[in-house]
């Protein structure tokens, strides 16, 4: 489907329901007021509903009575207008600015909906509902929020005085089957070459960093690489908010714990890469490095758990070692710069970075090795490129996937394993228009 055709869908999907009465008639307003009304007087809500919305036969069609009554049980025992977006299978995010600003991807773009909460007090409600669903409590002492839905949809909220307009929410749809390899290559993130390569990397067990900007696919990406570790092998995932779907069986999957409404403390993902280390794992997937974890993370990359992963946010590839770098100068303020590089550099093989596209694709802009330390120069190599040309007739970002022609050092440890790999692969050029 092009996107053009796609864009005009769901504006005109979204344009009918603009027009759709059911959001505009003081008719339905009044209808809505009484149900609710009715709600809080009744016990059985139910019949009371049916009796209110006959009332308005004549001026309201049964579709129009019916989508009222389901309006206002989903405000009154769901999630208000989140509802209508969370049954929705094309929305990955639900970004809302305030009540009465609601953002949703589809497609990897973003579009206004006309959807809207009453009030603040209303999308506090929600937001309590949410938060108070996994335990967890916001308010003035605490104003910001991890959660999650029941299936697993990632959920931020933010209330005043951080801030500023209300309170927000930020949802991450992660109802859906994640993105596999092969549903990768077939959207264009990357050449099924590209794949084959990463695929060799893991069985050579690299140590492989995936970067990128926010929501970039760097997760998705992450994900999707670690279906080709063998199920015999132990691993220990680390993360903020679960958010990896690993298939293996040998795994044990942890979760960092802010600290909680009783006092208890936090538990910090640095804390359990150090404990993980403990647990015999023969990989460690962290989430994503943020803070002094990447120094124990690096650690345990250069201690016999090689073919570890992780995440960090970062511009390019360049940016991703020295966001690193920052991070493990954080933990440890006694090391030199050089020997933070060297640490770096004899911990990880590749870095892997994915890019969003102005037409809602996510690619591998680029697969680079990490290649050793020139004076005190990390070293590093691309091994593929994206080279964006322009822009289709359909707004498609055109360009090709390029092999470099550099053919990395990592290859001579393939050998030492018998993985082989197609010497055509390191020249290959591939367009996507
Ligand atoms: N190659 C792709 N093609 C289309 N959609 C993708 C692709 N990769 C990821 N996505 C979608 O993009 C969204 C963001 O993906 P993901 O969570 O992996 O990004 P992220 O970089 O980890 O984000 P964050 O910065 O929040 O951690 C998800 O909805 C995901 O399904
Ligand atoms: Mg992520």
């Amino acid at each position: 489907m092009n996107t053009i055709t796609s864009k005009a869908r769901n504006g005109a999907d979204w344009a009918a329901r603009l027009l759709n009465p059911i959001f505009c008639t003081p008719e339905l307003q009044a209808l809505k007021m009484q149900l609710h009304c009715a709600a809080l007087e009744s016990a059985d809500a139910g019949n009371a509903f049916e009796d209110v919305a006959s009332a308005h036969e004549g001026s309201l069609s049964q579709m129009q009575r019916l989508h009222a009554i389901d309006e206002v049980r989903n405000e009154l025992l769901g999630l208000g207008p989140l509802e209508p977006l969370l049954s929705d299978p094309t929305v990955s995010d639900i970004l809302v600015n305030s009540a009465k600003i609601i953002y949703v991807e589809r497609g990897g773009k973003l579009e206004l909906t006309p959807l809207t909460f009453q009030n603040d007090a209303h999308l506090l409600a929600v937001i309590h509902k949410i938060v108070g669903h996994v335990g967890r409590s916001i308010d003035e002492a605490c104003p910001l929020v991890d959660a999650r839905l029941p299936d697993g949809s990632r959920v931020n909220a933010t209330i005043p005085p951080v801030t500023i307009d209300g309170p927000t929410l930020s949802i991450r749809r992660f109802g859906r089957a994640p993105l596999r390899p092969e549903d990768l290559v077939g959207k264009q993130a990357l050449t099924q070459g590209m794949m084959d390569l990463l695929k060799s990397c893991i069985a050579a067990r690299l140590n492989v960093v995936v970067s990128g900007g926010t929501g970039s696919g760097k997760t998705t990406l992450l994900n999707a690489v670690s279906s080709f570790i063998s199920s015999d092998e132990r691993l220990v995932s680390i993360e903020d908010a679960a958010e990896l779907r690993l298939q293996q069986k040998h795994i044990v999957r942890m979760e960092t714990r802010p600290p909680t409404a009783t006092g208890l403390p936090a538990i910090t993902i640095r804390q359990m890469v150090v404990n993980a280390l403990r647990m015999r794992p023969d990989r460690i997937i962290v989430g994503e490095v943020r803070g002094e974890e990447a120094l124990d993370m690096l650690q345990a990359m250069n201690t016999g758990h090689d073919g570890s992963l992780t995440t960090v946010h970062a511009n390019n590839p360049r940016e991703a070692l020295s966001r690193i770098e920052v991070m493990v100068g954080m933990a440890n303020g006694n090391m030199s710069v050089r020997a933070i590089r060297q640490q770096i550099t004899s911990a990880i093989d590749l870095v892997i970075h994915v890019s969003r596209y102005s037409d809602g694709t996510r690619k591998v802009s680029h697969i680079t090795e990490c290649q050793g330390m020139e004076s005190d120069v990390v070293t590093m190599q691309d091994v593929f490129v994206f080279e964006k040309s322009g822009i289709s007739a359909e707004g498609k970002v055109t360009g090709r996937f390029r092999a470099t022609g550099i053919r990395p050092k990592f290859t001579e440890r393939f050998k030492a394993l018998g993985i082989e790999v197609p010497t055509a692969l390191f020249t290959a050029i591939e367009e996507v228009n």
